[in-house]
C-alpha cells in the first residue's frame, strides 16, 4: 500500500510537471505570436470583428476553412505560410527556428 501511494504521488507529480511544461510551451508560443504576428492578425476576435491587415486567426484549426484562402486548415499549410509569407505577409523562415514555429502553431491551435 505504501509503495502504491508513493507511485501514485510520483505519477501525480510527473503529470503536474508535464502540464507545467505544456503551459510554458504555450506561453512561449503566445509571446512569439505577440512579437511577430499580432500586428497584422487578431487571434481573440473573429473575422467579422477584426480590422487588421491580415485575416483573424481566431479558431484557425477549429474552423472548417481558412479565413482567406478557404482551404482546409492544416499545420503544414500554416507552417509554409509562416516560413515563406505571402503577397503582403513577410516570411519568417529566417527569423524563427523550427521549434519556435512549432510553439507558434501550437499556440494558434490552442485558440
Ligand atoms: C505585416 C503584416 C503581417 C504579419 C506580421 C504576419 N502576417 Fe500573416 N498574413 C498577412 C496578410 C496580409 C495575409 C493575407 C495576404 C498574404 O498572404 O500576404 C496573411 C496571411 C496569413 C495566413 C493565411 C491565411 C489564409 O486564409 O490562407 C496565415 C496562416 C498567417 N498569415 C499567419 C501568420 C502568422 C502565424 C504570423 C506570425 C509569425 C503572421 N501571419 C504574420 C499579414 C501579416
Amino acid at each position: 500500500m505504501k509503495y502504491f501511494l508513493a507511485v501514485l504521488a510520483m505519477v501525480t507529480l510527473l503529470q503536474a510537471a508535464d502540464s507545467e511544461a505544456q503551459k510554458t510551451h504555450l506561453a512561449v508560443g503566445r509571446d512569439l505570436y505577440r512579437e511577430n504576428c499580432s500586428v497584422c492578425h487578431d487571434i481573440d476576435k473573429d473575422k467579422a470583428h477584426s480590422h487588421k491587415l491580415g485575416p483573424s486567426l481566431n479558431h484557425l484549426f477549429k474552423n472548417e476553412t481558412l479565413p482567406l484562402s478557404h482551404g482546409k486548415p492544416t499545420r503544414q499549410y500554416v507552417e509554409v505560410r509562416i516560413k515563406f509569407g505571402g503577397a503582403i505577409m513577410p516570411a519568417f523562415g529566417k527569423r524563427l527556428t523550427p521549434d519556435e514555429i512549432t510553439a507558434l502553431i501550437d499556440y494558434i491551435d490552442s485558440k
